[in-house]
């Protein structure tokens, strides 16, 4: 796996507003609403004290504050780009905090969170053992602790067998997430950090209609692809055409399952 978020803070400016762009087309999705409406609505609410892990540029930050209503929320990145950006979106709310931070070294103290939330985040992460005992550490007793990603092994756009854009889908796994299958191997490693047994759920996402976020995850998987020397420009290019012309004609499928697992730290 190549994952560019791996080196997140390198990037420049242009690979940032394409994933920012990326992950506002995603939380404007109607379905993706339904979906953190769905788990999100499950945490403790409203007047606690939230710790939001890579918040990116804010556009899970706002689906968060949809449905809780935090004492006061803060938001780590390792990206200072994405970080300004959420600054931005927020200037106008006194309760939010977005500061320089890892999964496995958030720089907050013990045991001054009540809930800490994960939003697409520990598929990227190489060592999410880590960024769990972090987690624990700054977890109240009692705390409530949510990852939400995708089990993105599952990841088709494909129409028919042998569907050549479903190479895509492989592009984007190979050069935008570390680890497709850490949602399935998430609960046992919750537990093994000393959290209760979690709540799992299953979280379909399906774009047929108006798929921005699926087109721009694939033209930054080919074009992650390209860079790397995978493939050829040509043909980075066309799948992006392809997915484009299916999305003109109406004939685009894309699937996403996504996992949520919640879960408490004992008191
Ligand atoms: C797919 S984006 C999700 C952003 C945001 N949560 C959302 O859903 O809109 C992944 C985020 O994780 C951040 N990230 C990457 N490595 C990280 C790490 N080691 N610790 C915390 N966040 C990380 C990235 O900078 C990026 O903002």
């Amino acid at each position: 796996m190549t994952d560019l978020y791996l080196s997140i803070s390198d990037q420049p400016d242009t690979v940032l507003d394409a994933i920012a762009a990326s992950m506002d087309d995603r939380a404007k999705d109607p379905a993706m609403q339904e979906i953190c409406a769905a788990y999100m609505g499950k945490l403790p609410k409203p007047g606690a004290r939230v710790l939001e892990v890579g918040c990116g540029n804010g556009a899970s930050t706002e689906s968060l504050l949809r449905s809780i209503s935090p004492a006061h929320l803060t938001a780590v990145d390792p990206a200072e780009g994405f970080l300004a950006r959420a600054r931005a979106r927020f200037a106008d709310r006194s309760n939010l905090c977005f500061a320089i931070g890892d999964a496995v070294n958030t720089q907050q103290p013990d045991a001054m969170f009540d809930v800490v939330v994960a939003h697409t985040v520990y598929s990227h992460l190489p060592d999410p053992r880590a960024a769990l005992a972090e987690a624990f550490r700054v977890l109240k007793p009692g705390g409530t602790l949510a990852i939400f990603d995708g089990d993105y092994a599952t990841n088709s756009v494909a129409l028919f067998d042998g569907d050549p854009l479903q190479t895509a889908m492989t592009a984007t796994q190979r050069n935008l997430i570390h680890d497709p299958y850490i949602m399935r191997r998430l609960p046992r490693m919750m537990v093994d950090a000393g959290f209760a047994d979690p709540a799992t759920a299953a979280h379909g996402f399906v774009q047929t209609r108006d798929p921005a976020y699926m087109q721009s995850l694939i033209a930054r998987g080919v074009a992650a692809a390209a860079k790397a020397g995978d493939c050829g420009t040509d043909l980075s290019e066309a799948l992006v055409a392809e997915a484009a012309r299916r999305a003109a004609n109406r004939s685009f499928y894309g699937a996403i399952l996504f996992i949520s697992a919640i879960t408490t730290k004992p008191i």
